[in-house]
C-alpha cells in the first residue's frame, strides 16, 4: 500500500509555489492533507495549521500532534540573493528545521519528502549532474540546502529527497511571471544567455512526487525535464508562447547578456543540468521535454485570464 493511503499527510509550506501544486495533486487523488503555513493562512482564504519554522521546536510539536504517516516539506528560504547577507536565517530554515522535521518524523515513524536544488553543485561540469557527483555549492543558499539534505539523512528518518531546478508555475513568484510582467512594461529586455538549465513546472514535480511515493522510493533523486536551455532561450520561448495565446500584444526586443554583465549578490551555477535517469530507472518516472511544460503552464495562465 502506498504511504499516501496509510495515514495523515502533513504538508509544510502549503502556500508556496510547489506547496500549492502538491495540495492540488493530493486533492485530485481524494487525499485531504493537513496543511501548514507560517501564519496559518492559505491563498484562497482556507486556513492551515500555523507553524513558523524559525521557531525551534515548533515543527516537531506540529508533527507529534498530527502523527502523520508522511510529511511533505515544501517550505524553504528561497531568496537566493538575500541569503548571501542573511545566511543564518537561511540555515535555520533550510538546514536546522529540516533536521528537526527528520528527527520528529523518525520518532513517529513517518516518511519525509524533501526538496533540494541544483545550487548544491558548482555548475562547471560538462555533462548532466548525477546524484553521486560531488556537491560544491557556490552560494549561501546552496550551502544551506546541502546542509538540509545532510541533516535529513542524519536524522535516519525514511526519506525521499528530490533535487530540482528552475521551478515555475502559473502562480506565485517565478521567472515566467516576471517576464510576462516586465514585457508588458518595457520594449527591450536583457536576459543572461550563459546559464543553462531545464525549466520545471511545479505541477510536474507534484505529480512525480506522488508517483514516486506510490512506487515506494526512498533516497536522493534528481527531478528535471528533458532538454536544456539558457534563461535567454527560455525567455524567447515564453514570449513566443505568450504572444500566440494573446497574453502579450507583442514580444519585447530580447538582448542576450552574460552573467558578468548582470552581477548579482549570489553566484549562480552556469550549468544547472541534472541527470534524472536514476528516477526513470528505479520507478519509470521521466518528465517530458521542458517546452511541453511551458505550453501547459502558459495554457493555464491564458485560461485564468479568459
Ligand atoms: N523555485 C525554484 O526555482 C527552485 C529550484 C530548485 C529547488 N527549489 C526548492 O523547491 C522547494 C519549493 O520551492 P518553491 O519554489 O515552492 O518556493 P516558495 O514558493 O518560495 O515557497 C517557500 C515556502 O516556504 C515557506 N516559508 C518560508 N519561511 C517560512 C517560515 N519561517 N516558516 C514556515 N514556512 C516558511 C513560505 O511561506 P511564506 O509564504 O509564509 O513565506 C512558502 O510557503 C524548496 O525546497 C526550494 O529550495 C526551488
Amino acid at each position: 500500500m502506498s504511504v499516501l493511503n496509510s495515514g495523515p499527510v502533513l504538508l509544510i509550506g502549503a502556500d508556496g509555489q510547489l506547496g500549492t501544486e502538491l495540495r492540488a495533486a493530493l486533492a485530485a487523488r481524494g487525499i485531504t492533507s493537513v496543511d501548514s503555513s507560517r501564519d496559518g493562512t492559505l491563498p484562497q482564504g482556507d486556513s492551515a495549521r500555523p507553524c513558523d519554522l524559525t521557531v525551534p521546536g515548533a515543527v516537531a510539536a506540529l508533527i507529534s500532534d498530527v502523527r502523520p504517516a508522511l510529511v511533505l516539506n515544501a517550505a524553504a528560504y528561497t531568496a537566493v540573493d538575500r541569503a548571501e547577507s542573511d545566511e543564518a536565517l537561511a540555515q535555520r530554515l533550510n538546514a536546522e528545521a529540516v533536521g528537526e522535521i527528520g528527527a520528529a518524523a523518525k520518532r513517529c515513524g513517518a516518511k519525509v519528502v524533501h526538496y533540494s536544488t541544483d545550487y548544491v553543485f558548482a555548475g562547471d561540469a560538462n555533462r548532466a549532474y548525477r546524484e553521486d557527483d560531488a556537491p560544491a555549492p557556490q552560494s549561501a543558499y546552496g550551502r544551506t540546502k546541502l546542509d538540509g539534505e545532510r541533516a535529513l539523512a542524519a536524522s535516519s528518518a525514511e526519506s525521499l529527497t528530490f533535487r530540482l531546478a528552475w521551478v515555475y508555475a502559473g502562480h506565485s513568484q517565478n521567472f515566467l511571471l516576471t517576464m510576462l510582467r516586465v514585457a508588458a512594461e518595457r520594449d527591450e529586455l536583457r536576459v543572461v544567455a550563459d546559464q543553462i538549465g531545464a525549466p520545471t513546472p511545479a505541477h510536474w514535480i507534484a505529480d512525480a512526487t506522488l508517483r514516486a511515493l506510490d512506487a515506494g522510493l526512498s533516497g536522493l533523486y534528481h527531478l528535471t525535464p528533458q532538454g536544456q536551455i539558457s534563461w535567454h532561450g527560455y525567455a524567447e520561448a515564453i514570449f513566443e508562447g505568450a504572444v500566440s495565446r494573446g497574453l502579450l500584444a507583442r514580444s519585447p526586443r530580447l538582448l542576450a547578456v552574460t552573467t558578468a554583465d548582470y552581477p548579482t549578490p549570489a553566484r549562480r551555477p552556469a550549468w544547472s543540468v541534472l541527470d534524472s535517469g536514476r528516477l526513470d530507472c528505479d520507478a519509470g518516472i521521466r518528465l517530458p521535454e521542458w517546452r511541453q511544460g511551458l505550453d501547459e503552464v502558459l495554457d493555464q495562465v491564458a485560461g485564468k485570464k479568459d
